[in-house]
């Protein structure tokens, strides 16, 4: 029989207590600070910054820099790291821990040719002694568990995971998370998920699998089918924290144009106070789009928004197309704690698709 299992029950990767068995994947250009909070508040048990470039830690970078600020209520939160020298990813790990992050992540999985190329990402998983060094060099420095995402491979058809997955184990990783594409697929053709299944049972770690996790029930029936100790969702909750809770059973159907409006107001908010107006005005343009679309507002709509000069007006533009969404918004913000307040002035190093 398969077994059912309780997304709303707690698990831990070694001392770190996780609440829900949901984790809001690392993505690219898209989990700043404000979409990981928000990720917390919908019911992800794990939130996780983007890859995070060790080069940049190393020169302290201040837009680098900026990818390293953990505010009170995203804990427990995973920062990622890229890069490919054992000895530089250990003292970037360092910094991390000092920054504050539960757990330290690594990137094998990137697929961008701009990453592998400097032998990072995914490149690392067809070189396991490297991958194993990195591993033992960070998990020997830092006191927080150390975790590792990968691909299933380089090539199409690869099982290199299940090779190396159970040497990074060995070397010091104290949870794995599987997206079982390929890194030549990029993001097309399915998740083969019963390469999970296999890793789940090649390892004594816990296991998180990612990889077209959208709904409740397909994230039921990969926790059933594979073992895995928790799902990560991505492409779902872009624009889309309702995702998280639908998937946790929380959801009372789709949200209103009030909420999703007071949603993607606050996120604004959080974005600029973030980023600073001028980097959040461009990394915004995606979310309209994002909110807007799934049928909630007509096209036009989300178009005219991109096109629109200055954050004030986007702000003016939602509030005169969902008028409620003031109460809804001035709520969420009261329920928020206060963060600091720190602007940067520059764009951050983001590459799509990191994993
Ligand atoms: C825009 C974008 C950026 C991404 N950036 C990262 C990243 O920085 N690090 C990483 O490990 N994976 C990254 N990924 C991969 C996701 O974490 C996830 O494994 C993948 O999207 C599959 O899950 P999904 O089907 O739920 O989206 C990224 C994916 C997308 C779509």
């Amino acid at each position: 029989m398969e077994r059912t299992v309780d997304l709303r029950e707690s698990w831990a990767i070694g001392p770190v207590e996780i609440p829900t068995r949901l984790v809001l994947a690392p993505m690219a250009g898209v989990s700043v600070q404000a979409f990981r909070r928000q990720g917390r508040r919908f019911g992800a048990g794990l939130v996780c910054s983007e890859m995070v470039s060790v080069a940049g830690i190393q020169h302290r970078n201040e837009r680098t820099l900026g990818y390293l600020r953990v505010a009170a209520d995203e804990h427990p939160l995973a920062i990622q790291i890229f890069g490919s020298d054992p000895g530089v990813m250990a003292e970037a790990a360092r910094m991390v821990e000092a920054a504050g992050a539960d757990l330290v992540d690594i990137n094998f999985g990137c697929p961008v040719r701009k990453v592998t190329k400097t032998g990072a990402g995914a490149s690392l998983l067809e070189d396991p002694d490297h991958a194993c060094r990195i591993v033992e060099a960070v998990s020997s420095s830092v006191n927080v568990p150390l975790s590792v995402k990968m691909r299933r491979g380089v090539e199409n058809g690869s099982r290199t995971c299940l090779e190396v997955g159970p040497r990074l184990v060995e070397a010091g990783a104290a949870s794995l998370t599987l997206h079982p594409r390929s890194a030549r697929q990029m993001y097309t053709g399915e998740a083969d998920h019963s390469l999970t299944a296999e890793l789940v049972e090649l390892v004594d770690v816990p296991v998180i699998a990612s990889g077209d996790v959208t709904s409740r029930a397909r994230a039921q029936a990969v926790l059933a089918t594979t073992g895995a100790e928790a799902v990560m969702v991505g492409r779902a909750a872009q624009g889309n924290p309702w995702a998280l809770a639908e998937i946790l059973g929380e959801a009372s159907g789709e949200p209103g144009r009030e909420e999703v409006v007071a949603e993607l107001l606050l996120f604004i908010r959080e974005t600029v106070r973030e980023l600073g107006e001028h980097r959040a005005s461009g990394f915004l343009k995606k979310f309209y789009g994002w909110y807007l679309g799934r049928g909630r507002f007509p096209k036009p709509f989300k178009q005219e928004l991109v096109q629109l000069g200055s954050i004030a007006e986007v702000e003016t533009r939602l509030l005169a197309a969902a008028p409620g969404a003031h109460a809804v918004l001035a709520r969420l913000e009261g329920e928020l704690p206060e963060v600091d307040e720190i602007l940067l002035d520059q764009l951050p190093i983001s590459v799509y698709g990191g994993g």
